[in-house]
């Protein structure tokens, strides 16, 4: 099928591209600033999202069958430095999106995620359960939600994503890449104890992506995850076993939310997520953190320092 790709050189996009090639899809990736070549990506085009009429342009050359949106200002922090633009991309953008899917009939998955929680309750949040955003993130997160199913009903359908893994382009971007980042450079990341998230890798999350395209139901809003809860600090411990490096290599210090509350003010405590009734019609299953920990890569940035050690 055609497929219309946005934020394809972002951590998801790129994972969707390859994971559609390898189903046969053709898909036309859109990129902003990214200048490389993208994996799986039978054309891709450098569009300004922020720009409706570019956006449709774009879109209607293509004509696709499905339109997968993957762009996003999809850090809570740049959101609150640039309200803005991340109004744009975020709300604007998936509104947009949704006019155009029902204009030329097609599907839409877009992605959503945890932030639309408080994460003040430590049993799972099921899709329908009342949504509660702490941050500008969340509340454009909820936004696009009902921005996209109000424009689209019948034919989009949006993903609730967890905290993250997984291999981005520039190596910079998910969590593990993050920690590599920290240790390269002689820093010791502070992770907390008392904050749970449930991660999946973005290929695993590319894989469900590419099953809800090829399929007309089901539309509204589905929780994606992994199969575990964890803390961040016991995630940061399986990452550093992972790849055998030691504490002194990789020092982690342990952080509470107690003892750190104007970051704890804006992020939640625990984000467990249902995933029914999505997980069990899917023929991906969501995986353990051994499966996703497989799946990581040493990030090209921290290579030289991680041979050297
Ligand atoms: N990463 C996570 O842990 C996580 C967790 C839950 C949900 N999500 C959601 O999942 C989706 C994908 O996230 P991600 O982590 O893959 O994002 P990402 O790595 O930050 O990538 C963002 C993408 O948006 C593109 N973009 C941004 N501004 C643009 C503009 N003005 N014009 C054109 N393209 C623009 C970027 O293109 P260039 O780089 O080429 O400029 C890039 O491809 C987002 O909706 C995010 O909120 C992510």
């Amino acid at each position: 099928m055609t497929i219309f790709l946005t934020g394809a050189s972002g951590l998801v996009g790129a994972a969707f591209a390859r994971a559609a090639a390898r189903r046969g899809h053709r898909v036309t990736g859109i990129v902003g600033t990214f200048a490389g070549a993208i994996e799986g990506l039978a054309a891709q085009r450098s569009v300004d999202l922020t720009r409706e009429s570019d956006v449709t342009a774009a879109l209607l050359d293509v004509f696709p069958q499905a339109i997968v949106n993957c762009a996003a200002v999809s850090v809570p922090e740049q959101c609150d430095a640039d309200p803005a633009l991340a109004q744009a991309l975020n709300v604007a953008l998936p509104a947009l999106l949704a006019r155009l899917a029902h204009h030329v009939g097609a599907r839409l998955v877009h992605l959503s995620s945890e932030q639309v929680f408080d994460g003040a309750r430590p049993t799972p949040y099921a899709p329908g359960d009342p949504v509660t955003p702490i941050n500008l993130y969340g509340r454009q997160k909820v936004e696009s939600e009902r921005a996209v199913h109000a424009a689209a009903a019948e034919w989009a359908v949006t993903l609730r994503a967890p905290l993250l893994m997984g291999n981005s382009l520039a190596g910079r971007r998910s969590n593990h890449e993050r920690l590599f980042a920290d240790w390269a450079a002689g820093r010791t990341p502070r992770l907390f104890v008392d904050e749970f998230r449930q991660t999946c890798t973005a290929e695993n999350l590319a894989e469900v992506m590419v099953e809800l395209c090829e399929r007309r139901d089901p539309a509204g809003v589905f929780h994606w995850a992994g199969a575990e809860l964890l803390s961040r600090h016991a995630l940061g411990l399986r990452i550093r076993e992972h790849f055998k490096l030691t504490p002194a290599q990789a020092p982690i210090a342990e952080a509470t939310r107690a003892a750190a509350p104007e970051i704890a003010r804006k992020r939640q405590a625990c984000l467990a997520l249902d995933l029914s009734p999505l997980a069990g019609k899917l023929k991906t299953r969501p995986q353990t953190l051994a499966e996703q920990l497989e799946e990581l890569k040493v990030p090209p940035p921290c290579r030289e320092w991680y041979l050297g050690l």
